[in-house]
C-alpha cells in the first residue's frame, strides 16, 4: 500500500514530526480505516526517500498516542479505536463554514437573536443586592450528601434510563401531598411532572401551546424568564397592569383578542412583590372559565411568607381545569439542583410527558431519589421553617435600613413575602447613573426597568436580600444613601 504523503524538506519541522502529523491527519480524516495495515517501515522509508529510523520514530510516537499498534510478526496497524480528534494536540485545521447562520436558523433561533443576551449577571460587588440567590450556605449539605450516598451505594437501577418522563413516582407522591397541605393545590401524583426547574416548565408550555402570532397576557412588570420563552415562540405579549391587588382583571377584560393563556405569579408578583388578592383570584378564574383561557400560575417562592396567612393557590380554587401550576425547588434547596415541577390538568398529562421525553428524556434520577427521602423524613419542611426565619430577619434589616437612611425618600412595594423587595427611590437621577454610583462604592443594584415591556419607569429597583447578612444589608443601604446624596 502506498501512502500519498508529501514531506517538506525545506521546513524547519523535523521529518519524523511531519510524517507523524500527516499520518495522524490521514487517520482522523478516515482515509485510513481501523485495523488497516500500514506499509512496513522499510517500504515507507523507501517510497518517501527518507531514512528507516525516521519512519520508526514516527510509528512509535503514533503508537504511544494510541493511533497505531504493532502486531507481533504481522506488522503495524491502525488501532480499532483511535483517540478522539478533539484530544489531539494537533487538531485538523478548521474549515470556515459556508453556512449562513442567519438564513439557516429557524424562526425560534432568529427570535433568540433579537431577544439578546440571557446571561445571568456576575456579581463581583462587595455587597450585591442581585435578585434570585437563596442563602445557599445554610443548605444542610452534609445531610444531603448522606441522602445521595445512600442511593449511590444501594442501587444500580439508578444508572439506567428511567421508565417515566414524568419523574420518580414516590417524589411525585411527596410533592402532591406537600402541595395539598401547604398550598391547597388539588392534584393526584400523576398530574405532577418533574422538570428541570421552572424554566423548563415555561419552555415546554410555550412550545406546546403557542403558535406564531398567538397572544399571551402577562403581568406588567413581569418575569423575563417567561416573557423570553413566549417571544421565542413568536407570540405577542399583552402587558396587563399590576396594582396593589396584583394583576388587574378589569384591565384584562378590556381586551378583545383571544389569549392562549395568562401568565401570573399570584403569591408574590414578580417583581413588585404584590399578592393577588382573593377577590382578584376569583375574578381571574371566572374570566378564564368564561373565555376558555388557560392560566399559568408560577408559584416560585410561595414558601416564604412572613406573618400573613397564605392565600390558596389558583390551581386549588379552579373548577374548570384551566390552571397549569409551576413550582420549583430552586429557592428552597439550591438553584443548581434544577428540579421543579408542573401540575397539569389530567388531559394534558400525556402531551407534557411526550414533550419532556423529547426534550431531555427525564430529570437526573439520583437527586430525585434523595429529594424524595429528604421531603419524606421531614427535613424539607424543617429547612423551610428555618430559612423563613432567617429571611424574615434579613428582610426586616433591609426595611429598617431604608427607613433609617432614606426615610420617606423611598416607597417599599410588595407584600410580606418572598426573598426580594421592589423599592421606588425618589430621585431625579437616571437608573444607570444610580447603578454606576452604587457600583463605584461596591454595591450591586438591579433596575426594575428591564421587567417592563413599556419601560418608562425610573427609580425602581429590585433588592434581593436572601444571600446577604444583616450587617451587609445595612452597610449596603447606607452606602447607597451616601452616594445618592453626594
Ligand atoms: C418568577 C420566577 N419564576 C421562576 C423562578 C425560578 O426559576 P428556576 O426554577 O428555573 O430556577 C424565578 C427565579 O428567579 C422567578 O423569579
Amino acid at each position: 500500500m502506498d501512502l500519498a504523503i508529501h514531506l517538506d524538506r525545506t521546513s524547519t519541522t523535523p521529518l519524523y514530526q511531519q510524517l507523524t502529523e500527516k499520518i495522524r491527519t490521514v487517520v482522523l480524516e478516515g482515509r485510513l480505516k481501523p485495523n488497516q495495515k500500514l506499509p512496513s517501515s522499510r517500504n515507507l522509508a523507501k517510497s518517501l526517500n527518507i531514512s528507516r529510523s525516521t519512519v520508526t520514530q514516527s510509528y512509535e510516537q503514533l503508537e504511544s498516542e494510541g493511533y497505531l499498534e504493532t502486531r507481533r510478526g504481522s506488522g503495524t496497524y491502525i488501532c480499532q479505536t483511535v483517540p478522539d480528534q478533539w484530544l489531539n494536540s494537533q487538531p485538523i485545521e478548521p474549515v470556515t463554514t459556508k453556512i449562513d447562520k442567519d438564513s439557516t436558523l429557524s424562526q425560534f433561533g432568529t427570535n433568540l437573536i433579537s431577544i439578546g443576551s440571557l446571561k445571568v449577571s456576575e456579581s463581583d460587588y462587595e455587597i450585591s443586592f442581585r435578585y434570585g440567590d437563596p442563602a445557599v450556605e445554610y443548605f444542610p449539605m452534609q445531610q444531603w450528601r448522606k441522602f445521595l450516598a445512600r442511593h449511590c451505594e444501594n442501587s444500580t437501577a439508578l444508572l439506567n434510563y428511567a421508565p417515566d418522563a414524568a419523574g420518580h413516582f414516590p417524589l411525585r407522591v411527596e410533592i402532591a401531598d406537600y402541595l395539598g397541605r401547604s398550598r391547597a393545590v388539588r392534584c393526584t401524583p400523576e398530574q405532577i411532572i418533574i422538570i428541570n426547574g421552572s424554566q423548563q416548565a415555561l419552555d415546554l408550555i410555550a412550545r406546546l401551546i403557542l403558535d406564531s402570532g398567538d397572544w399571551v397576557a402577562m403581568e406588567e412588570p413581569g418575569y423575563l424568564g417567561a416573557r423570553h420563552c413566549f417571544l421565542a415562540q413568536s407570540a405577542y405579549i399583552q402587558p396587563i397592569a399590576v396594582n396593589s391587588e396584583g394583576l388587574s382583571v378589569e384591565y384584562l377584560r378590556n381586551y378583545r383578542q383571544k389569549f392562549k393563556f395568562v401568565y401570573v405569579t399570584p403569591s408574590h408578583q414578580f417583581p413588585t412583590g404584590v399578592t393577588l388578592s382573593l377577590s382578584q383570584r376569583i375574578a381571574l378564574l371566572q374570566w378564564a372559565e368564561k373565555t376558555d383561557t388557560l392560566i399559568i400560575e408560577d408559584d416560585y417562592d410561595s414558601e416564604y411568607r412572613y406573618g400573613e396567612k397564605p392565600i390558596p393557590a389558583l390551581q386549588g380554587m379552579d373548577r374548570s381545569q384551566s390552571v397549569i401550576y409551576i413550582g420549583t425547588f430552586s429557592k428552597i434547596l439550591f438553584p443548581s439542583l434544577r428540579i421543579g415541577y408542573l401540575v397539569v390538568p389530567p388531559v394534558w398529562i400525556p402531551i407534557f410527558c411526550k414533550a419532556k421525553w423529547l426534550c431531555d428524556r427525564f430529570c437526573p434520577i439520583l437527586e430525585q431519589y434523595a429529594l424524595t427521602d429528604w421531603i419524606g423524613s421531614g427535613h424539607f419542611e424543617r429547612h423551610i421553617r428555618r430559612m423563613r426565619h432567617l429571611y424574615h430577619l434579613r428582610r426586616q434589616a433591609l426595611i429598617q435600613a431604608f427607613e433609617k437612611y432614606f426615610g420617606d425618600r423611598v416607597t417599599i412595594l410588595g407584600a410580606n413575602a418572598g426573598i426580594h423587595l421592589m423599592v421606588k427611590i425618589q430621585t431625579a437621577l437616571p437608573d444607570n447613573t444610580i447603578i454606576q454610583k452604587a457600583a463605584a462604592v461596591g454595591v450591586g443594584l438591579i433596575s426594575a426597568r428591564r421587567y417592563y415591556l413599556q419601560p418608562q419607569h425610573q427609580g425602581e429597583f429590585i433588592f434581593g436580600y436572601a444571600q446577604l447578612e444583616e450587617a451587609q444589608i445595612e452597610q449596603g443601604i447606607k452606602k447607597l444613601s451616601q452616594v445618592l446624596k453626594s
